[in-house]
């Protein structure tokens, strides 16, 4: 199955989704990366796997409509089976989300529906949270909202502060992410025990 990953950071979880591809097991390739900052890291990691990618900066855009449709432009020229959002900070119009209906997942650090948005972790220390963790979920048009595919728990350690919270979510996600990614490769996808159909 072919894999576009879209980023707009340092790019851990496509980096641990490039580790697995390479095994001929695995069932998915990471077939480009769509980033919509010209500096991410992410596109770093692409150009070192030798995997193609492509930037879609808003800035370069007249507007937020026509930088959606650079965005399914960039992500079509790909012919991907699967979008994976990892770490993509951007909203995408509805019309791009109804395009891969069942076939855009997101990774998110929290237990959603707990902690959706932009600083999940942070939300999660405020309300004293003891324990979190992370979320693969297909992508429907609203914020961290769709049917959830697959939770990891991670604990809330006494004297966590934010980045150290984050980096044990990290590691949790990246697992959780390329063993979701692989057996929806292999098997399909299954939300709430029913098969959900794919054509691309
Ligand atoms: C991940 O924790 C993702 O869930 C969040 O941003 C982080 C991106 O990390 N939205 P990376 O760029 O994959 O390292």
């Amino acid at each position: 199955q072919r894999l576009v990953v879209l980023a707009s950071g340092g790019g851990s979880n496509l980096a641990a989704l490039l580790a697995a591809h390479e095994g001929a097991s695995y069932g998915a390739r990471v077939v480009g990366v769509v980033s919509d900052r010209p500096t991410a890291g992410a596109l770093d990691l692409a150009r070192d796997a030798g995997v193609a990618s492509a930037v879609v900066a808003m800035k370069d855009f007249d507007d937020r409509s026509a930088w959606n449709d650079g965005v399914l432009e960039a992500v079509s020229v790909f012919q991907p089976d699967y979008l994976i959002l990892a770490g993509f900070m951007r909203i995408l119009a509805p019309s791009v989300v109804r395009k891969f209906e069942g076939r855009m997942m997101n990774t998110h650090p929290a237990l959603l529906p707990s902690f959706p948005g932009a600083h999940p972790v942070r939300d999660t220390l405020a309300h004293g949270v003891k324990i979190t963790g992370c979320t693969v979920h297909l992508v429907d048009e609203g914020v961290d909202t769709g049917p959830i595919i697959a939770q990891a728990a991670v604990p809330v350690l006494d004297g966590d502060d934010e980045p150290a919270l984050t980096e044990r979510i990290k590691v949790a996600e990246r697992a959780l992410l390329v063993e979701t990614v692989g057996r929806i490769a292999r098997e399909g996808l299954y939300v709430a025990g029913r098969k959900a159909s794919i054509g691309r």
